[in-house]
């Protein structure tokens, strides 16, 4: 029995997530997303030395920051196993083995990232992992995922209850007093050179 408290959790500790690896690789969605932190960095006026990415899988992302901010400390939350593995031959992250519902933030980071997560996860656990992604940042938070202005739900691969859309940032800007949008953008799957999955970025700051 499996001792995940939602079902999206077993989805993505399990055979779905195994293939998602096998899909999802290489240089070019590097570059992609190279591109992306760059103009995403170029924003945060204050020096970026750590970073934790929130359902990071392979370390694609932490990949493109790696190269971007080669001193900074880079941490992953992954849930699934195969994931994990990769992560940690890469030898420069450090790796929490388990669920965002199950992180304790241990201390805070100048960056908090979630790309295409947020989206994959139960929405009656989105205050939870807003709490965490608020608790575990010392300065920025970037939100990078597919934006609707009310919540629905879209069929994710012929599965249903597997993806969910909202205005993620919104909600968190509507929690956190504290917090600013810094900046925001959109990334087209047609990009010429560095596509995403239409993604809608947003960039948030904790006032200090
Ligand atoms: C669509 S992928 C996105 C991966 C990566 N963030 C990127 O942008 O390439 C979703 C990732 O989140 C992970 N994930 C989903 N739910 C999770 C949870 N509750 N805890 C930790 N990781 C989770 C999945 O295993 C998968 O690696």
């Amino acid at each position: 029995m499996s001792h995940f408290k939602t079902e999206q959790e077993d989805f993505w500790a399990g055979q779905f997530g195994d293939a998602y690896i096998d899909r999802n690789w290489g240089n070019t969605l590097i570059a992609a997303n190279t591109a992306l932190f760059s103009k995403v960095l170029h924003q945060a006026s204050q020096p970026v030395k750590s970073v934790i990415e929130f359902g990071s899988n392979i370390g694609l992302n932490l990949k493109a920051l790696r190269g971007l901010l080669p001193e900074a400390e880079l941490s992953a939350i992954e849930i699934n196993a195969k994931a994990v593995d990769k992560l940690k031959a890469s030898g420069d992250i450090k790796v929490y083995s388990q669920s965002i519902l199950d992180f304790s933030p241990d201390y805070q980071r100048d960056l908090v990232l979630i790309k295409g997560v947020l989206i994959h996860i139960n929405p009656d656990m989105l205050p939870v992992v807003y709490k965490l992604l608020y608790e575990t940042s010392k300065r920025y938070i970037c939100i990078a995922e597919y934006y609707n202005p009310t919540p629905v739900e879209v069929p994710y691969r012929g599965h249903a209850g597997r993806l969910f859309k909202r205005d993620f940032a919104g909600e968190m800007l509507d929690t956190y007093a504290d917090l600013r949008l810094v900046d925001y953008g959109f990334v087209y799957h047609r990009d010429g050179h560095f596509p995403q999955d239409d993604l809608n970025w947003f960039l948030l700051e904790r006032r200090q």
